[in-house]
């Protein structure tokens, strides 16, 4: 665990309690709508798992198989101690020292591909080449740390920052419409959560997106 790992992700806890004083119902009005997308029976694949809230909440009892993947050693300890597949992994960390993603019927990625920025394609590839089914992408377009209320852009920015950067640059409702108009052949639908603040995009993966750089189940 880097040093300088913000006092919100040290803990799930308070992660999960942040996000809930700052996006209020809408944290688990954007989880519903993501397990709403996936279906009974099938595996799933997690990056940026953070607590883990999507599966513990919402999809536990109902998928076949479950992993979530996290730069944050603490979200990852406490998910294995609970008998989660989660794992530690800089998604981030450059080509050469990466390892392929473990295939699944459905990808998630739930509002961390600013971390990515400014190659977010190149997460969304990854996405595309492990997935069976679909790729499933929940992504703010309103964010708290461009509020004009100074305790909640500082406490949103906080929120943002895992300890290994790639939390300066975020999304608008633009910037991502224009990265995702690239993917538009494999969009199977998009829509706004209830209030607006994030939108949701499932891709399905075409045969030619899995050559190459998936995985093993
Ligand atoms: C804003 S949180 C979102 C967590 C969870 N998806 C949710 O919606 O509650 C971003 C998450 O991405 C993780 N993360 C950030 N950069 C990462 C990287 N390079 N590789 C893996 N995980 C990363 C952080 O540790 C954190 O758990």
């Amino acid at each position: 665990m880097s040093e300088r790992t913000s006092l919100v992700y040290r803990s799930a806890a308070g992660y999960e309690l942040l996000m809930r004083v700052l996006y209020g119902r809408h944290y688990a009005a954007r989880m519903r709508a993501v397990a709403g997308e996936v279906p009974n029976g099938a595996s799933v694949l997690e990056l940026c798992c953070g607590p883990g809230t999507l599966y513990l909440r919402h999809l536990r009892g109902r998928t076949a198989d479950y992993v979530g993947i996290d730069v944050n050693q603490r979200f990852v300890d406490r998910l294995r101690r609970r008998g989660v597949d989660a794992r530690r992994l800089d998604l981030a960390a450059p080509a050469t020292e990466r390892q392929p993603l473990p295939s699944a019927d459905a990808v998630i990625l739930q509002a961390s591909l600013y971390h990515f920025l400014p190659d977010a394609e190149g997460i969304l590839d990854r996405m595309l080449a492990a997935a069976r089914e679909k790729v499933i992408v929940s992504e703010p377009v309103r964010n708290l740390a461009s509020s004009h209320v100074p305790i909640i852009a500082r406490l949103g920015a906080r929120a943002a920052d895992p300890g290994v950067g790639g939390h300066a640059q975020r999304f608008t409702e633009e910037s991502l419409e224009a990265l995702m108009a690239r993917y538009r052949e494999r969009l199977l639908r998009s829509f706004p959560i209830p209030g607006g603040r994030e939108m949701v995009y499932v891709l399905a993966p075409s045969p030619a997106d899995r050559s190459g750089t998936a995985g093993g189940p």
